[in-house]
C-alpha cells in the first residue's frame, strides 16, 4: 500500500522526451461512490502524444497517458446501483465535474469550467489523476460508461474518446437532422466517416494525399476521396459540401476547407494543433459560414454514442500492440502512419513480470549483437 491507496503500475513519461517507461504508482482506495476498473485495453489518442511531449504546454510529469479505456469492474462503492462487479465498463476522456453547474445540469459535463480530465489533471483531493497505459484506475461511477454487448472490447475502445468526438457535433451542428447532407472528413478522423454514414450523410475524405483512397472506400465506406494536392478536383469540388469535421492534429491552412463549403457550411475543429491557426475571414463572410469547435461529449451522449455504435456495428480499425510497443507506435502515430488506431493490449501485456523478461531480452540481444561485433 502506498499513500494509504492501492498499488498501480503502467507506463508514463517523465518528461517532455515523452518517452514512456515502467511507472509504479497509487489509486486511491475504492470509495462509496467509485469503480475500480481492471484495464483490459486502451486506446492511443493523438492528445497522448500531444501531452507526454508537452505540445499543448500544460504537461506535469510523470504521466500515464490513456483515455480510450475499456476494463472489467472489480469492485463497486455502497452508492453505486449502475454497475456490478464483473460487469465490462467504459472510461474515457473525463472522470469528473462539479455536478451543478448550468453545463452540468445539462448534461454537458464536457464543458464544466470544473471538469477533471482522466490524466494530468488532479482530483479535488490533490492527488494526481493517471491515465489508462496502466493496469487499474478508481473512478467516480459517474464517469463510467456501460459497455454494451455488441462491442468488442479492444476495437470497441476507440469510441471512448475518437467516437464521441465526432458523434456529439454531428448532432449539435444538426448534421443528422437532414439525411443526404454532404460531409467532409479532413485529417480522416476514420470513426467520422463510418458515424456520418450511419445517421445517414454523403460523407467525402479530405486528406493530403491519395494513400488511404481505397481503404476509406472500400472498407471505411466514404462515397469520395478528395486530396487536397489535386487542384482540379479541388477546384470541381468547391461549394459542395454542408459540413466539414477539422480533426487535423497539426497546423494548417483553413482556406481550402472554407472554399469547399456551400452558402451557410459549418466548418467543425476538432484537432488541437499547438498553435493557433489563421483564419480567413472573406470566404466565411461572403458565404454566411460557420467555424465552430466541440470537445468530446457529456457521459449520457456518450453512453447513447456507444449503444449507436454497437446497434450498426461500427468500431475502430485498429492495431493491436504490446504496452512494450507503445514507444515506436507514439513515433508512427507522428507520422500519421497507423491504420487507424493503436490500441494496447494492456492485460495481456502489462505487467512488471513481462516488463523484467522484456529488459532482460533487449539486454540479452544488446549482448548478442554487441559480441557479433567482434
Ligand atoms: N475536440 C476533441 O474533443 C478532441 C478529442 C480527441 C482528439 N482531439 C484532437 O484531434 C486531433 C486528431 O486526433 P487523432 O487521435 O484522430 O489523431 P491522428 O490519428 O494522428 O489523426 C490526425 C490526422 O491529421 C492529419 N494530419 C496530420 N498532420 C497534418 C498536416 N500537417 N496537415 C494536414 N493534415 C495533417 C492526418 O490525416 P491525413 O494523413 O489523412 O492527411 C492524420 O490522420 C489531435 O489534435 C487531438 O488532440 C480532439
Ligand atoms: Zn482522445
Ligand atoms: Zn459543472
Amino acid at each position: 500500500m502506498v499513500d494509504g491507496g492501492h498499488k498501480a503500475f503502467g507506463w508514463a513519461a517523465k518528461n517532455e522526451s515523452g518517452v514512456l517507461s515502467p511507472f509504479h504508482f497509487s489509486r486511491r482506495e475504492n470509495g462509496e461512490n467509485d469503480v475500480t476498473v481492471k484495464i483490459l485495453f486502451c486506446g492511443v489518442c493523438h492528445s497522448d502524444l500531444h501531452t507526454i511531449k508537452n505540445h499543448w504546454g500544460i504537461s506535469r510529469y510523470p504521466i500515464v497517458p490513456g483515455h480510450e479505456i475499456v476494463g472489467i469492474a472489480t469492485k463497486v462503492g455502497k452508492n453505486v446501483t449502475k454497475f456490478k462487479e464483473g460487469d465490462r465498463v467504459g472510461v474515457g476522456v473525463i472522470i469528473g465535474s462539479c455536478q451543478s453547474c448550468e453545463s452540468c445540469n445539462q448534461d454537458l459535463e464536457n464543458y464544466c469550467s470544473k471538469l477533471v480530465f482522466t490524466y494530468n489533471s488532479r482530483s479535488s483531493d490533490g492527488t494526481r489523476n493517471q491515465g489508462g497505459y496502466s493496469d487499474v484506475i478508481v473512478v467516480d461511477h459517474r464517469f463510467v460508461l456501460r459497455f454494451p454487448d455488441g462491442l468488442p472490447s479492444d476495437a470497441g475502445a476507440p469510441l471512448l474518446c475518437a467516437g464521441i468526438t465526432v458523434y456529439s457535433p454531428m448532432k449539435y451542428y444538426g448534421m443528422t437532422e437532414d439525411s443526404g447532407k454532404h460531409l467532409g472528413v479532413s485529417g480522416l478522423g476514420h470513426i467520422a466517416v463510418k458515424i456520418g454514414k450511419a445517421f445517414g450523410l454523403r460523407v467525402t475524405v479530405i486528406s493530403r494525399s491519395s494513400e488511404k483512397e481505397r481503404e476509406a472506400i472500400d472498407r471505411l465506406g466514404a462515397d469520395a476521396f478528395l486530396v487536397t494536392t489535386d487542384s482540379q478536383k479541388m477546384k470541381d469540388a468547391v461549394g459542395t459540401m454542408d459540413f466539414i469535421m477539422d480533426t487535423v492534429s497539426a497546423e494548417h491552412s483553413l482556406l481550402p476547407l472554407f472554399s469547399l463549403l456551400n452558402v451557410n457550411g459549418k466548418l467543425v475543429m476538432l484537432g488541437l494543433p499547438e498553435k493557433p491557426l489563421e483564419l480567413p475571414i472573406f470566404p466565411l463572410v461572403s458565404g454566411r459560414k460557420m467555424v465552430g469547435g466541440s470537445q468530446i461529449g457529456g457521459m449520457k451522449e456518450t453512453q447513447e454514442m456507444l449503444e449507436f455504435c454497437a446497434k450498426h456495428n461500427i468500431v475502430s480499425d485498429i492495431e493491436l500492440i504490446k504496452m512494450s510497443d507503445i514507444n515506436s507506435a507514439m513515433d508512427r502515430l507522428a507520422r500519421s502512419d497507423v491504420r487507424y488506431r493503436f490500441v494496447i493490449d494492456v492485460a495481456n501485456s502489462l505487467s512488471p513480470a513481462s516488463v523484467i523478461s522484456c529488459d532482460i531480452k533487449e539486454h540479452v540481444d544488446h549482448e548478442v549483437s554487441v559480441m557479433s561485433r567482434f
